[in-house]
């Protein structure tokens, strides 16, 4: 059994007064069973405070991206061990919205997964196809070369997260069917199985694209999705620890 991870990527939102939502979390999570990893990844400018305020407490926070060297002159990049420093445990890496915006590469997000090792970060390394790619049938090849590429060679166990976030169904509303769910899940969990041996059974898959506490249950519900990685809903403290629940409503 495979312990389900419940991910919010707060994206470029956030200042100081939402940090009331990560006490909102932490209060929830302290009534509730503990089922389930649970984490939030803020803006880097609120990742120490909101480390802080969930200190001892079952919420996990993390980064949203990060540069692959350690230090230098990179202006506006933090390192894998910045984003420890400040308490996170996690790095989001590869988000398509970064793969988009920043012209990111799969083989860029292997050298920035391989910081997070070395600052002792787990990444979480996003995956999706386009719309493009869905309609003209290249959604497996897509996703299987993103995931043949991004996760380093140096890699040898369940040490990172992987994260399936079709394109179109980011910020969209639109969620992707249960067919194309387990379709794409199935092929990534085959393809790690493939190369990691038996630990890639081990490694936890999530999905994201409008993930919401109305279509979280039957979502996690599924045999190779192991938890949700969560961007708009993540915003709102009830909505997040409602798919907290849905997370974990099947164990
Ligand atoms: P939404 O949940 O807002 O669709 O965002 C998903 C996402 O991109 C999480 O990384």
């Amino acid at each position: 059994m495979i312990r389900p991870l419940i991910a919010g990527n707060w994206k470029m939102n956030g200042v100081a007064g939402m940090l009331s939502v990560i006490e909102e979390v932490v209060n929830g999570l302290s009534e509730r069973s503990d089922g389930a990893d649970c984490l939030i990844c803020p803006p880097a400018t609120l990742l120490d405070r909101a480390s802080r305020a969930a200190r001892g407490s079952a919420l996990k926070t993390g980064g949203q991206d990060c540069h692959a060297e350690p230090s230098g002159a990179h202006t506006g990049d933090i390192s894998a061990e910045m984003i420890a420093d400040a308490g996170g445990s996690y790095v989001i890496l590869g988000h398509s919205e970064r793969r988009a915006d920043h012209n990111e590469s799969s083989e860029m997000v292997a050298s920035k997964a391989e910081a997070a090792a070395r600052a002792n970060l787990t990444p979480i390394i996003c995956v999706g196809e386009t719309l493009d790619e869905r309609e003209a049938g290249q959604t497996l090849s897509v996703i299987s070369g993103q995931i043949d590429n991004s996760i380093p060679e140096t890699a040898t166990d369940a040490s990172f997260v992987v994260a399936y976030e079709p394109v179109w169904a980011i910020g969209t509303g639109k969620v992707a069917t249960v067919e194309q769910v387990e379709e794409v899940h199935n092929a990534i969990r085959k393809q790690l199985v493939q190369r990691f041996g038996g630990s890639g059974s081990d490694v936890r898959i999530l999905y994201g694209g409008s993930m919401k506490p109305g279509n979280a249950a039957e979502l996690v519900s599924l045999e190779n999705v192991n938890g949700g990685l969560i961007g708009g809903a993540s915003l709102k403290a009830s909505d997040f620890l409602s798919i907290y629940d849905a997370g974990i409503s099947n164990l």
